[in-house]
């Protein structure tokens, strides 16, 4: 198995960590999760049963030996710092893992870029395409024919009808629904339960149903 560490922790990083262990569980043998980069929690200590292995910075130490990374860093206001940290890591595409949880259906014509996760029960339809480290977490339902930046999240349940276009940093909340067609900013979040009918503008943040700028990201 190639050896897989998880730039994060508790959150968005731990969840994927326990579906990674779940694929093995189910027979799959692609990946093996060994780890942390946490920034926060000390070298040494464990989140979940699993170690600490360094900072952010020691990112070139395993590198050099050929691990592979995803990436789970992600706000849901603004994202720009974030991406910032970790494209200072300067981690080669070829060392970032593609996960696909088993259960998934992800269709024949789908194309993910380097460090994509598709979490348990997700559906992505025909002929949608995801930029790099796009984290798609469970339940979630893209559409056919999306054209997806890089580094976008979408959180459970969310779901997207077909057509749309989402640009780079983009946080998609919980159980919210997009319109066929729809064109979201970079940088923009959509919140929580909304339903999306027009399109979103860069580093703006939109609630509720029919869906409305709550103010600009950060
Ligand atoms: C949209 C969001 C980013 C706004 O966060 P925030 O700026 O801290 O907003 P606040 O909690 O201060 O709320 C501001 C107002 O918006 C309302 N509001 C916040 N989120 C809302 C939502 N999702 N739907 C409807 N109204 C919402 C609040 O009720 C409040 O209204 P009020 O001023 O009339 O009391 C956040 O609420 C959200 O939905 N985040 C996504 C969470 C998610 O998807 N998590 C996934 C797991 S990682």
């Amino acid at each position: 198995m190639k050896k897989v560490i998880i730039i994060g922790g508790t959150g968005n990083g731990s969840v994927i960590a326990s579906a990674m262990v779940d694929a093995n569980k189910r027979g799959a043998d692609e990946w093996g999760f060994v780890g942390y980069l946490n920034d926060r929690e000390p070298i040494g200590t464990t989140i979940e049963g699993y170690p600490v292995l360094g900072k952010l910075a020691d990112a070139k130490k395993f590198i050099t030996k050929n691990y592979y990374f995803i990436n789970t860093i992600y706000r849901n206001d603004g994202q720009q710092k974030r991406i910032k940290l970790f494209e200072d890591l300067q981690i080669p595409d070829r060392l970032l893992a593609n996960f696909i949880h088993p259960t998934a259906y992800v269709a024949p014509k789908v194309k993910l870029s380097a460090g994509c996760v598709v979490m348990p029960n997700v559906s992505l339809s025909s002929a949608s395409i995801f930029g790099k480290c796009c984290l798609i977490m469970v339940n979630a339902s893209i559409g056919h024919n999306c054209t997806i930046g890089n580094y976008c999240h979408f959180a459970a349940q969310s779901c997207l009808g077909s057509f749309v276009e989402v640009a780079n940093g983009v946080h998609i909340g919980l159980n919210a629904t997009i319109r066929e067609n729809v064109k979201i900013g970079k940088y923009s979040t959509l919140g929580m339960g909304a339903v999306l009918l027009k399109n979103i503008a860069d580093k703006e943040i939109w609630i509720g149903n029919p869906a409305r700028k709550l103010r600009d990201a950060k």
